[in-house]
Protein backbone atom coordinates (compact mmCIF):
# COMPACT_ATOMS: atom_id res chain seq x y z
CA UNK A 1 0.00 0.00 0.00
CA UNK A 2 1.95 3.29 -1.10
CA UNK A 3 0.20 6.65 0.64
CA UNK A 4 -0.14 9.45 -1.52
CA UNK A 5 -2.37 11.80 0.47
CA UNK A 6 -1.86 12.61 4.06
CA UNK A 7 -4.54 14.50 5.87
CA UNK A 8 -3.47 15.64 9.50
CA UNK A 9 -6.40 17.05 11.31
CA UNK A 10 -4.96 19.40 14.11
CA UNK A 11 -2.06 22.03 13.32
CA UNK A 12 -0.98 22.89 16.45
CA UNK A 13 2.82 21.99 18.39
CA UNK A 14 2.80 18.23 17.51
CA UNK A 15 0.74 18.05 14.19
CA UNK A 16 2.36 21.35 12.50
CA UNK A 17 5.98 20.60 13.06
CA UNK A 18 5.30 16.64 12.33
CA UNK A 19 3.31 17.17 9.21
CA UNK A 20 6.39 19.95 7.72
CA UNK A 21 8.78 17.06 8.43
CA UNK A 22 7.37 14.31 6.87
CA UNK A 23 6.30 16.33 3.62
CA UNK A 24 9.98 17.83 3.70
CA UNK A 25 11.06 14.30 3.56
CA UNK A 26 8.56 12.69 1.36
CA UNK A 27 7.80 15.04 -1.40
CA UNK A 28 5.94 12.57 -3.52
CA UNK A 29 3.03 12.54 -0.73
CA UNK A 30 0.80 15.25 -0.61
CA UNK A 31 -0.09 16.48 3.42
CA UNK A 32 -2.52 18.45 4.42
CA UNK A 33 -2.67 20.04 7.74
CA UNK A 34 -6.48 21.02 8.80
CA UNK A 35 -7.55 22.77 11.87
CA UNK A 36 -10.50 24.77 12.71
CA UNK A 37 -9.26 27.47 14.33
CA UNK A 38 -8.78 30.12 11.27
CA UNK A 39 -6.17 32.37 12.88
CA UNK A 40 -3.64 29.44 13.36
CA UNK A 41 -4.37 28.09 9.50
CA UNK A 42 -3.64 32.02 8.08
CA UNK A 43 -0.52 32.28 10.81
CA UNK A 44 0.43 28.81 9.01
CA UNK A 45 0.18 30.46 5.13
CA UNK A 46 1.66 33.24 5.79
CA UNK A 47 3.52 35.05 3.11
CA UNK A 48 6.38 35.33 5.55
CA UNK A 49 7.41 32.12 7.01
CA UNK A 50 8.99 33.48 10.01
CA UNK A 51 5.40 34.36 11.06
CA UNK A 52 3.82 30.68 11.44
CA UNK A 53 2.49 30.10 14.92
CA UNK A 54 4.66 27.81 16.52
CA UNK A 55 8.52 29.08 17.32
CA UNK A 56 10.54 26.04 16.65
CA UNK A 57 14.37 26.61 15.79
CA UNK A 58 15.17 25.43 12.33
CA UNK A 59 11.03 24.78 11.64
CA UNK A 60 10.18 27.84 9.39
CA UNK A 61 13.26 26.44 6.91
CA UNK A 62 11.64 24.00 6.39
CA UNK A 63 7.90 25.06 6.01
CA UNK A 64 9.57 27.22 3.67
CA UNK A 65 10.81 24.05 1.57
CA UNK A 66 8.04 22.07 1.52
CA UNK A 67 4.51 24.45 1.94
CA UNK A 68 2.95 25.39 -2.06
CA UNK A 69 4.52 22.06 -3.25
CA UNK A 70 3.48 19.00 -1.21
CA UNK A 71 2.56 20.75 1.86
CA UNK A 72 -1.08 22.74 2.80
CA UNK A 73 -2.49 24.33 5.67
CA UNK A 74 -5.99 24.38 5.59
CA UNK A 75 -9.56 24.87 7.39
CA UNK A 76 -11.45 22.78 5.02
CA UNK A 77 -11.37 19.52 7.16
CA UNK A 78 -14.12 17.50 5.33
CA UNK A 79 -11.88 18.07 1.36
CA UNK A 80 -8.54 17.00 3.32
CA UNK A 81 -10.57 14.30 5.14
CA UNK A 82 -11.87 12.78 1.97
CA UNK A 83 -8.89 12.86 0.37
CA UNK A 84 -6.70 11.57 1.87
CA UNK A 85 -5.59 7.71 2.19
CA UNK A 86 -4.16 8.27 5.70
CA UNK A 87 -4.99 10.02 8.49
CA UNK A 88 -3.34 11.77 11.45
CA UNK A 89 -5.13 12.68 14.44
CA UNK A 90 -2.95 15.70 16.54
CA UNK A 91 -6.04 17.32 18.13
CA UNK A 92 -5.52 18.12 22.00
CA UNK A 93 -6.52 15.77 24.43
CA UNK A 94 -6.73 18.22 27.25
CA UNK A 95 -7.32 16.99 31.50
CA UNK A 96 -10.81 17.05 31.97
CA UNK A 97 -12.48 20.03 33.55
CA UNK A 98 -16.00 18.61 34.14
CA UNK A 99 -17.15 15.81 35.23
CA UNK A 100 -16.48 12.26 36.16
CA UNK A 101 -12.59 12.25 36.06
CA UNK A 102 -12.13 15.87 36.36
CA UNK A 103 -8.70 16.99 36.74
CA UNK A 104 -7.08 13.35 36.51
CA UNK A 105 -8.69 12.02 32.80
CA UNK A 106 -7.98 13.26 29.32
CA UNK A 107 -10.66 14.91 27.78
CA UNK A 108 -11.35 13.30 24.61
CA UNK A 109 -14.18 15.37 23.25
CA UNK A 110 -11.99 16.57 20.25
CA UNK A 111 -10.64 13.28 19.41
CA UNK A 112 -14.14 11.97 19.15
CA UNK A 113 -15.01 14.93 17.15
CA UNK A 114 -12.66 13.94 14.74
CA UNK A 115 -13.49 10.32 14.74
CA UNK A 116 -17.23 11.10 13.47
CA UNK A 117 -16.35 13.61 11.17
CA UNK A 118 -13.97 11.05 9.60
CA UNK A 119 -16.69 8.35 9.71
CA UNK A 120 -19.30 10.87 8.33
CA UNK A 121 -16.90 11.89 5.56
CA UNK A 122 -15.07 9.37 4.21
CA UNK A 123 -15.57 7.37 1.27
CA UNK A 124 -12.90 5.31 0.83
CA UNK A 125 -10.84 3.43 3.12
CA UNK A 126 -8.37 5.08 5.66
CA UNK A 127 -5.47 4.43 7.60
CA UNK A 128 -6.43 6.40 11.03
CA UNK A 129 -3.22 7.12 12.69
CA UNK A 130 -3.61 8.38 16.53
CA UNK A 131 -0.69 10.97 17.31
CA UNK A 132 -2.16 12.41 19.98
CA UNK A 133 -0.67 11.12 23.42
CA UNK A 134 -4.34 9.25 24.54
CA UNK A 135 -4.76 7.25 27.28
CA UNK A 136 -4.59 3.39 26.67
CA UNK A 137 -7.35 1.92 25.04
CA UNK A 138 -8.71 5.11 22.77
CA UNK A 139 -7.99 2.78 19.88
CA UNK A 140 -10.62 0.91 20.47
CA UNK A 141 -13.15 3.95 20.91
CA UNK A 142 -12.26 5.19 17.51
CA UNK A 143 -12.26 1.62 15.96
CA UNK A 144 -16.40 1.21 17.54
CA UNK A 145 -17.17 4.93 15.99
CA UNK A 146 -15.74 4.53 12.82
CA UNK A 147 -16.56 0.96 11.81
CA UNK A 148 -20.62 1.54 13.04
CA UNK A 149 -20.76 3.90 10.24
CA UNK A 150 -22.51 1.18 8.01
CA UNK A 151 -20.71 3.18 5.09
CA UNK A 152 -18.44 0.06 4.07
CA UNK A 153 -15.15 1.88 4.16
CA UNK A 154 -12.70 0.29 6.13
CA UNK A 155 -10.51 1.87 8.71
CA UNK A 156 -7.39 0.37 10.01
CA UNK A 157 -6.45 2.46 13.51
CA UNK A 158 -2.53 2.97 13.99
CA UNK A 159 -1.33 4.39 17.21
CA UNK A 160 2.30 6.53 17.03
CA UNK A 161 2.81 8.41 19.65
CA UNK A 162 4.73 11.48 19.29
CA UNK A 163 8.17 11.74 20.76
CA UNK A 164 9.18 15.04 19.84
CA UNK A 165 10.29 17.88 22.58
CA UNK A 166 8.95 20.98 22.14
CA UNK A 167 12.11 23.49 21.66
CA UNK A 168 13.96 20.24 19.60
CA UNK A 169 11.24 19.56 17.64
CA UNK A 170 12.80 19.32 14.39
CA UNK A 171 15.98 17.70 15.58
CA UNK A 172 13.77 15.08 17.21
CA UNK A 173 11.35 14.41 13.96
CA UNK A 174 14.77 14.19 11.53
CA UNK A 175 16.79 12.15 13.86
CA UNK A 176 14.75 10.25 16.38
CA UNK A 177 15.72 7.79 19.28
CA UNK A 178 12.79 5.68 18.09
CA UNK A 179 9.76 5.79 16.05
CA UNK A 180 6.71 3.65 16.97
CA UNK A 181 4.17 2.19 15.41
CA UNK A 182 1.14 0.13 17.11
CA UNK A 183 -1.75 -1.72 14.88
CA UNK A 184 -3.49 -4.69 14.75
CA UNK A 185 -0.52 -7.39 13.98
CA UNK A 186 -2.85 -10.09 14.60
CA UNK A 187 -4.62 -9.34 10.91
CA UNK A 188 -3.33 -8.82 7.28
CA UNK A 189 -4.66 -5.51 6.83
CA UNK A 190 -3.22 -4.25 9.84
CA UNK A 191 0.25 -5.31 9.26
CA UNK A 192 -0.45 -3.73 5.42
CA UNK A 193 -1.55 -0.53 7.16
CA UNK A 194 1.28 -0.34 9.74
CA UNK A 195 3.90 -1.11 6.66
CA UNK A 196 2.10 1.64 4.86
CA UNK A 197 3.27 4.03 7.81
CA UNK A 198 7.23 2.50 8.43
CA UNK A 199 7.26 3.05 4.85
CA UNK A 200 6.71 6.89 5.70
CA UNK A 201 9.04 7.57 7.89
CA UNK A 202 11.22 5.21 6.16
CA UNK A 203 12.08 7.86 3.88
CA UNK A 204 14.59 8.85 6.43
CA UNK A 205 14.51 6.75 9.56
CA UNK A 206 16.04 3.50 9.94
CA UNK A 207 14.41 1.05 9.71
CA UNK A 208 16.23 -0.45 13.16
CA UNK A 209 15.40 2.86 15.03
CA UNK A 210 11.26 1.84 14.04
CA UNK A 211 9.60 -0.15 16.47
CA UNK A 212 6.03 -2.28 16.21
CA UNK A 213 4.00 -3.16 18.74
CA UNK A 214 0.27 -4.12 19.70
CA UNK A 215 -1.94 -0.73 19.64
CA UNK A 216 -1.92 -0.88 23.56
CA UNK A 217 2.02 -1.19 24.06
CA UNK A 218 1.99 1.67 21.76
CA UNK A 219 -0.69 3.63 23.61
CA UNK A 220 1.05 2.67 27.08
CA UNK A 221 4.36 3.46 25.96
CA UNK A 222 4.10 7.19 25.57
CA UNK A 223 2.23 7.37 28.80
CA UNK A 224 5.06 5.69 30.45
CA UNK A 225 7.79 7.27 28.69
CA UNK A 226 6.61 10.66 29.91
CA UNK A 227 6.09 9.41 33.44
CA UNK A 228 9.51 8.28 33.65
CA UNK A 229 11.02 11.24 32.19
CA UNK A 230 8.86 13.64 34.70
CA UNK A 231 10.23 11.61 37.55
CA UNK A 232 13.41 11.99 37.13
CA UNK A 233 12.66 15.60 37.12
CA UNK A 234 10.58 15.44 40.21
CA UNK A 235 13.44 12.98 42.02
CA UNK A 236 16.34 15.57 41.19
CA UNK A 237 13.83 18.67 42.60
CA UNK A 238 13.10 16.49 45.69
CA UNK A 239 17.06 16.35 46.28
CA UNK A 240 17.26 20.21 45.49
CA UNK A 241 15.30 20.93 48.31
CA UNK A 242 17.91 18.97 50.51
CA UNK A 243 20.72 20.11 49.16
CA UNK A 244 19.52 23.43 49.80
CA UNK A 245 18.86 22.34 53.86
CA UNK A 246 22.75 20.76 53.86
CA UNK A 247 25.17 22.97 51.94
CA UNK A 248 24.83 20.31 48.50
CA UNK A 249 24.47 22.09 45.35
CA UNK A 250 22.08 19.72 43.04
CA UNK A 251 24.01 20.76 40.11
CA UNK A 252 27.47 18.33 41.04
CA UNK A 253 25.02 16.34 42.95
CA UNK A 254 23.18 15.84 39.45
CA UNK A 255 26.32 14.97 37.89
CA UNK A 256 27.89 12.82 40.07
CA UNK A 257 25.05 10.51 39.80
CA UNK A 258 23.92 11.23 36.17
CA UNK A 259 27.63 9.93 35.72
CA UNK A 260 26.48 6.14 36.29
CA UNK A 261 25.59 4.89 33.20
CA UNK A 262 23.22 3.07 35.15
CA UNK A 263 21.08 6.21 35.72
CA UNK A 264 22.65 8.74 32.75
CA UNK A 265 23.12 12.33 32.43
CA UNK A 266 19.83 13.52 31.48
CA UNK A 267 16.72 15.29 32.69
CA UNK A 268 18.71 15.43 35.99
CA UNK A 269 18.88 19.50 36.02
CA UNK A 270 16.83 20.49 38.60
CA UNK A 271 14.39 23.52 38.02
CA UNK A 272 10.94 25.99 39.58
CA UNK A 273 9.40 22.91 38.31
CA UNK A 274 8.50 20.82 35.06
CA UNK A 275 5.49 22.34 32.99
CA UNK A 276 4.68 21.40 28.96
CA UNK A 277 1.07 20.13 27.80
CA UNK A 278 2.25 16.48 28.55
CA UNK A 279 4.31 15.75 31.65
CA UNK A 280 1.51 16.26 34.20
CA UNK A 281 -1.36 15.51 31.89
CA UNK A 282 -0.20 12.33 30.85
CA UNK A 283 0.53 11.13 34.65
CA UNK A 284 -2.60 12.25 35.49
CA UNK A 285 -3.63 10.39 33.21
CA UNK A 286 -1.64 7.24 34.02
CA UNK A 287 -2.88 7.73 37.58
CA UNK A 288 -6.39 7.99 36.73
CA UNK A 289 -6.42 4.37 34.57
CA UNK A 290 -4.48 2.60 37.47
CA UNK A 291 -7.12 3.71 39.74
CA UNK A 292 -9.91 2.47 37.42
CA UNK A 293 -8.70 -0.59 37.42
CA UNK A 294 -8.53 -0.70 41.56
CA UNK A 295 -4.28 -0.04 41.01
CA UNK A 296 -4.42 2.45 44.42
CA UNK A 297 -0.60 2.12 44.99
CA UNK A 298 0.54 2.58 41.37
CA UNK A 299 -1.70 5.62 41.02
CA UNK A 300 -0.29 6.49 44.24
CA UNK A 301 3.17 5.98 43.58
CA UNK A 302 2.75 7.94 39.78
CA UNK A 303 0.83 10.73 41.84
CA UNK A 304 3.82 12.06 44.21
CA UNK A 305 6.06 13.09 41.02
CA UNK A 306 2.91 15.64 40.35
CA UNK A 307 2.79 16.31 43.89
CA UNK A 308 6.63 17.38 44.22
CA UNK A 309 6.06 19.62 41.10
CA UNK A 310 3.64 21.53 42.30
CA UNK A 311 5.35 22.13 45.74
CA UNK A 312 8.79 22.98 43.97
CA UNK A 313 6.87 25.93 42.33
CA UNK A 314 5.07 27.04 45.28
CA UNK A 315 8.07 26.89 47.38
CA UNK A 316 9.80 28.89 44.84
CA UNK A 317 7.25 31.65 45.07
CA UNK A 318 7.33 31.12 49.03
CA UNK A 319 10.82 31.48 49.12
CA UNK A 320 10.31 35.09 47.27
CA UNK A 321 8.28 36.08 49.74
CA UNK A 322 9.76 35.10 52.89
CA UNK A 323 13.13 36.54 51.32
CA UNK A 324 11.46 39.68 50.57
CA UNK A 325 11.05 40.23 54.18
CA UNK A 326 7.79 38.37 54.55
CA UNK A 327 5.99 40.91 52.43
CA UNK A 328 5.86 41.25 48.39
CA UNK A 329 2.39 43.24 48.60
CA UNK A 330 3.40 46.54 46.46
CA UNK A 331 6.69 45.29 45.67
CA UNK A 332 7.74 45.13 41.65
CA UNK A 333 8.55 41.41 40.59
CA UNK A 334 10.49 40.97 37.09
CA UNK A 335 9.94 37.83 35.88
CA UNK A 336 12.02 36.72 33.57
CA UNK A 337 10.59 34.16 30.86
CA UNK A 338 7.46 32.92 30.96
CA UNK A 339 7.57 29.57 28.49
CA UNK A 340 7.80 26.25 29.98
CA UNK A 341 11.53 25.73 28.51
CA UNK A 342 13.17 27.68 26.42
CA UNK A 343 13.31 27.92 22.59
CA UNK A 344 9.43 27.59 22.43
CA UNK A 345 6.27 29.98 22.46
CA UNK A 346 4.20 27.23 24.53
CA UNK A 347 3.11 28.05 27.89
CA UNK A 348 0.95 25.55 28.57
CA UNK A 349 1.34 24.51 32.40
CA UNK A 350 4.33 27.12 32.94
CA UNK A 351 5.95 27.16 36.27
CA UNK A 352 6.04 30.93 35.74
CA UNK A 353 1.98 30.97 35.80
CA UNK A 354 1.68 29.71 38.87
CA UNK A 355 4.37 31.62 40.86
CA UNK A 356 3.08 34.66 38.89
CA UNK A 357 -0.33 33.42 40.76
CA UNK A 358 1.03 33.44 44.03
CA UNK A 359 2.89 36.46 44.08
CA UNK A 360 -0.09 38.26 42.63
CA UNK A 361 -2.16 36.63 45.74
CA UNK A 362 0.20 38.22 47.90
CA UNK A 363 -0.42 41.84 45.79
CA UNK A 364 2.85 41.68 44.22
CA UNK A 365 3.56 43.95 40.84
CA UNK A 366 4.46 41.58 38.38
CA UNK A 367 6.34 42.72 34.96
CA UNK A 368 6.50 39.94 32.76
CA UNK A 369 9.50 39.66 29.48
CA UNK A 370 10.02 36.50 27.23
CA UNK A 371 11.39 36.84 24.09
CA UNK A 372 8.67 34.60 22.32
CA UNK A 373 5.39 34.73 24.15
CA UNK A 374 2.81 37.19 22.81
CA UNK A 375 1.54 39.93 26.06
CA UNK A 376 -2.24 37.96 25.17
CA UNK A 377 -0.95 34.52 25.90
CA UNK A 378 -0.11 35.82 29.37
CA UNK A 379 -3.29 37.14 30.34
CA UNK A 380 -4.70 34.58 29.17
CA UNK A 381 -2.73 32.00 30.83
CA UNK A 382 -3.50 34.41 33.97
CA UNK A 383 -6.99 34.90 33.33
CA UNK A 384 -7.41 31.08 32.68
CA UNK A 385 -6.73 30.45 36.27
CA UNK A 386 -9.96 32.33 37.83
CA UNK A 387 -8.02 33.57 40.15
CA UNK A 388 -9.05 37.59 39.80
CA UNK A 389 -10.58 39.15 37.35
CA UNK A 390 -8.94 40.02 33.69
CA UNK A 391 -9.06 43.89 34.85
CA UNK A 392 -6.95 42.73 38.02
CA UNK A 393 -4.58 40.99 36.00
CA UNK A 394 -3.97 43.75 33.68
CA UNK A 395 -3.57 45.87 36.27
CA UNK A 396 -1.29 44.12 38.31
CA UNK A 397 0.75 42.18 35.53
CA UNK A 398 2.73 44.27 32.46
CA UNK A 399 4.34 42.96 29.70
CA UNK A 400 7.60 44.45 28.31
CA UNK A 401 9.72 44.17 25.38
CA UNK A 402 13.46 43.64 27.04
CA UNK A 403 14.65 42.20 29.81
CA UNK A 404 16.85 45.27 30.78
CA UNK A 405 12.98 47.44 30.94
CA UNK A 406 11.57 44.60 33.50
CA UNK A 407 13.94 44.78 35.98
CA UNK A 408 13.99 48.87 36.10
CA UNK A 409 13.01 49.55 39.40
CA UNK A 410 12.33 46.32 40.27
CA UNK A 411 12.91 44.54 44.20
CA UNK A 412 13.66 41.38 42.91
CA UNK A 413 14.28 39.34 39.68
CA UNK A 414 13.12 35.85 39.27
CA UNK A 415 14.43 34.28 36.32
CA UNK A 416 11.71 31.60 35.32
CA UNK A 417 12.60 30.10 31.62
CA UNK A 418 16.47 29.09 30.70
CA UNK A 419 16.49 31.29 27.47
CA UNK A 420 20.33 31.83 26.11
CA UNK A 421 19.65 35.51 26.19
CA UNK A 422 19.64 35.56 29.82
CA UNK A 423 23.35 34.19 29.99
CA UNK A 424 24.66 37.30 28.43
CA UNK A 425 22.62 39.94 29.60
CA UNK A 426 24.70 42.98 31.49
CA UNK A 427 23.92 42.25 35.05
CA UNK A 428 25.73 44.78 36.23
CA UNK A 429 24.02 47.41 34.82
CA UNK A 430 20.63 45.51 35.99
CA UNK A 431 21.93 45.39 39.29
CA UNK A 432 22.29 49.16 39.04
CA UNK A 433 18.83 50.10 38.01
CA UNK A 434 17.50 47.53 40.67
CA UNK A 435 16.03 48.91 44.23
CA UNK A 436 18.12 47.64 47.10
CA UNK A 437 18.98 45.25 48.41
CA UNK A 438 18.68 43.56 44.73
CA UNK A 439 17.54 40.19 45.11
CA UNK A 440 17.66 37.48 42.12
CA UNK A 441 16.10 34.27 42.57
CA UNK A 442 17.15 31.96 39.86
CA UNK A 443 14.74 29.46 39.13
CA UNK A 444 16.84 27.41 36.30
CA UNK A 445 19.92 27.45 37.96
CA UNK A 446 21.44 29.36 35.01
CA UNK A 447 23.41 31.86 36.12
CA UNK A 448 27.17 31.75 37.65
CA UNK A 449 26.39 31.84 41.82
CA UNK A 450 30.05 33.91 42.19
CA UNK A 451 29.59 36.27 39.02
CA UNK A 452 25.99 37.47 40.52
CA UNK A 453 27.03 37.94 44.07
CA UNK A 454 29.85 40.09 43.02
CA UNK A 455 27.59 42.20 41.04
CA UNK A 456 26.45 42.43 44.22
CA UNK A 457 22.44 40.63 44.00
CA UNK A 458 21.00 38.58 47.21
CA UNK A 459 21.04 35.68 44.87
CA UNK A 460 19.46 32.57 45.04
CA UNK A 461 19.28 29.57 42.91
CA UNK A 462 17.00 26.48 43.10
CA UNK A 463 19.31 23.61 44.78
CA UNK A 464 22.46 26.01 46.47
C1 LIG B 1 7.95 16.06 26.68
C2 LIG B 1 8.74 14.81 26.30
O1 LIG B 1 10.14 15.07 26.50
C3 LIG B 1 8.46 14.43 24.87
O2 LIG B 1 9.13 13.22 24.53
C4 LIG B 1 6.96 14.25 24.67
O3 LIG B 1 6.65 13.96 23.34
C5 LIG B 1 6.21 15.50 25.11
O4 LIG B 1 6.56 15.85 26.45
P1 LIG B 1 8.22 18.68 26.25
O5 LIG B 1 7.15 18.82 27.27
O6 LIG B 1 8.08 19.39 24.96
O7 LIG B 1 8.43 17.13 25.88
O8 LIG B 1 9.61 19.17 26.89
P2 LIG B 1 10.69 18.52 27.86
O9 LIG B 1 12.02 18.83 27.31
O10 LIG B 1 10.42 17.11 28.16
O11 LIG B 1 10.52 19.39 29.19
C6 LIG B 1 9.38 19.31 30.02
C7 LIG B 1 9.58 20.17 31.26
O12 LIG B 1 10.55 19.60 32.13
C8 LIG B 1 10.07 21.59 30.95
O13 LIG B 1 9.39 22.51 31.77
C9 LIG B 1 11.54 21.53 31.30
O14 LIG B 1 12.06 22.79 31.65
C10 LIG B 1 11.51 20.57 32.47
N1 LIG B 1 12.80 19.90 32.70
C11 LIG B 1 13.30 19.04 31.76
C12 LIG B 1 13.50 20.11 33.89
O15 LIG B 1 13.06 20.88 34.74
N2 LIG B 1 14.69 19.46 34.08
C13 LIG B 1 15.22 18.60 33.17
O16 LIG B 1 16.30 18.04 33.44
C14 LIG B 1 14.50 18.38 31.96
P1 LIG C 1 -0.71 19.73 20.49
O1 LIG C 1 0.37 20.25 21.39
O2 LIG C 1 -1.18 18.35 20.90
O3 LIG C 1 -0.37 19.82 19.05
P2 LIG C 1 -2.42 22.08 20.19
O4 LIG C 1 -3.47 22.59 21.12
O5 LIG C 1 -1.22 22.91 19.91
O6 LIG C 1 -2.02 20.64 20.75
O7 LIG C 1 -3.09 21.75 18.78
C1 LIG C 1 -4.26 21.04 18.59
C2 LIG C 1 -5.04 21.69 17.44
O8 LIG C 1 -6.14 20.84 17.10
C3 LIG C 1 -5.65 23.06 17.76
O9 LIG C 1 -5.14 24.02 16.87
C4 LIG C 1 -7.18 22.85 17.56
O10 LIG C 1 -7.81 23.96 16.97
C5 LIG C 1 -7.22 21.66 16.63
N1 LIG C 1 -8.47 20.90 16.68
C6 LIG C 1 -9.10 20.39 17.76
N2 LIG C 1 -10.22 19.70 17.41
C7 LIG C 1 -10.31 19.76 16.05
C8 LIG C 1 -11.22 19.23 15.06
N3 LIG C 1 -12.27 18.47 15.41
N4 LIG C 1 -10.97 19.50 13.77
C9 LIG C 1 -9.90 20.25 13.41
N5 LIG C 1 -9.01 20.76 14.27
C10 LIG C 1 -9.20 20.53 15.58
Amino acid sequence: MKIKNICCIGAGYVGGPTMSVIAQKCPEINVTVVDLNEKRIAAWNDENVENIPIYEPGLSAVVAEARGRNLFFSTDVDEAIDRADMIFISVNTPTKTYGIGKGMAADLKWIELCARQIARVATSDKIVVEKSTLPVRTAQALKNILENTGNGVNFQILSNPEFLAEGTAVDDLLNPDRVLIGGDIDTEKGREAMQALVDVYGHWVSNDHILTTNVWSSELSKLTANAFLAQRVSSINAMSELCEVTGADVNEVSKAVGMDSRIGAKFLKASVGFGGSCFQKDILNLVYIAKSFGLNEVADYWEQVIIMNDHQKRRFAANIVKTLYNTVSGKKIAMLGWAFKKDTNDTREAASIYVADYLLSEQAEIVVYDPKVTEEQIYADLDYLGSRTGEENRKSVKIVNTAKEACLDAHAVALMTEWDEFLDLDWEAIYEKMLKPAFLFDGRKLLNKKKMIDSGFKFYAIGN
